[in-house]
């Protein structure tokens, strides 16, 4: 049986983690895969996750099944951060998923039953498990550029790309932080991509996956609630493990918007069926643990505290390394974990070997993994690989 395989290349990303944990030199920076970091480099449990688990080891009664469609609780409450204004509304309905790349997996199977012909058309550069996704849901797939040459949005270029996308079609569009680049779209670029998607009936596919992390809750989600206003059918991914620090518990959820009640019940019932042949039900102690602390005002308070902390440490990062070289002055003006560096997969191995600095191959580093003080040691080993 097995035979008939091709042999696949390990995951590069991932397979930092490996690299950087055997590195035995104690100067090391690790700006590899997406983990938030605080000034002593570690990813700690947040507090209200610690005192969430508490409440849950105390009261939880049962682990019996819950259902296809997860934590119903942890969904509403989430629905409210996510969807401020637009939450409760009956043209909107959503699961629990495994982690943000369950929601875009499931959110994918529902357009390949829906709609087989759609193609999705994805920005390039983007996450790099944001094709294999889609494409293993048997989906067509469509690149478009939206940089230009120095890394800043390049909106004529996007267009002219999308001009050839038709009806039906899936623009898959990161809500706020963009990964790998940190660039993200204005608001009348927005305004614009929304027009765009209802001018000629192009569907949003919004992954939201680090909501908290570049303006704010609100802020970050603003786009999303303009995108939603704008158009009839959308979906929505959602990922719990940047902000609540989750990341391993693989906490998310999938919304989608129908033109009306009646199709997003329809919709709704076949994200169900989808679900229960794939996982059947998505894991509960992570949602669980969302649920619990947006219940409790203190605990809801807690989080959005060191939510505001972790993004406060962020952007101080992006002023500090903006100022540390003239070519990464751009990246006070980003948002979100990452940043894209005009460094090539050899370079970035180069950087590995003599100076310990661990970055992705496409020039993607992790902001939060810098410290103020690893910032001169990062510019020195990076700026000889810098275009002049
Ligand atoms: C990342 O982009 O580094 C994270 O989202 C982790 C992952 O799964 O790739």
């Amino acid at each position: 049986l097995f035979g008939a395989l091709d042999r696949q290349a390990p995951d590069a990303l991932l397979g930092l983690i490996a690299q950087y944990r055997a590195d035995p030199r104690a100067d090391k920076i690790d700006l590899g895969v997406g983990v938030y970091r605080d000034e002593a480099g570690a990813t700690p449990v947040m507090r209200a996750v610690k005192a969430a688990e508490t409440v849950l080891l105390a009261e939880q009664g049962s682990k019996s099944y819950l259902g296809p469609e997860g934590d119903t609780g942890f969904v509403d409450l989430l629905a409210a951060i996510v969807f401020g204004p637009l939450a409760g509304s009956d043209r909107i309905a959503g699961v629990q998923t495994p982690g943000g790349t369950g929601a875009l997996r499931l959110g994918a199977d529902l357009i390949a039953r829906a709609r087989p012909s759609a193609t999705v058309w994805i920005g390039d550069p983007t996450w790099p498990n944001h094709a294999p996704i889609f494409r293993e849901a048997g989906l067509t797939l469509a690149s478009h550029r939206f940089l230009d040459g120095a890394g800043a949005v390049d909106f004529d270029t996007m267009l002219a790309d999308l001009a050839a996308a038709q009806a039906g079609d899936v623009l898959l569009l990161h809500g706020c932080c963009h990964n790998p680049t940190g660039v993200d779209f204005s608001a009348d670029q927005w305004a614009a991509i929304a027009n765009l998607c209802a001018a000629r009936g192009l569907i949003p596919f919004i992954d939201l996956a680090y909501q908290g992390l570049g303006d704010g809750l609100e802020a970050d989600a603003a786009a999303t609630h303009q995108m939603l206003a704008a158009v009839p059918d959308a979906l929505v991914a959602y990922s719990c493990d940047k902000n609540f620090g989750l990341y391993r518990e693989r906490v998310g959820a999938l919304w989608v918007q129908g033109a009306n009640a009646a199709l997003t019940t329809l919709a709704f019932s076949n994200i169900v069926a989808l679900a229960r042949g794939i996982w059947s039900m998505p894991p509960d102690h992570g949602a669980a643990i969302v649920r619990t602390i947006l219940e409790r005002p203190a605990m809801r308070a807690e989080w959005m505290g060191e939510l505001d902390q972790m993004r406060t440490r962020i952007n101080a990062l992006r002023a500090a390394l903006a100022a540390a070289h003239p070519q990464l002055a751009a990246i006070a003006g980003q948002r979100g974990m990452f940043a894209m560096l005009p460094v090539s997969t050899a370079d970035a191995a180069v950087m590995r070997a003599d100076h310990g600095i661990y970055m992705a191959g496409n020039g993607r580093i992790n902001i939060a993994g810098l410290r103020l003080d690893t910032i001169p040691a990062f510019v020195a080993g990076l700026s000889p690989h810098l275009p002049s």
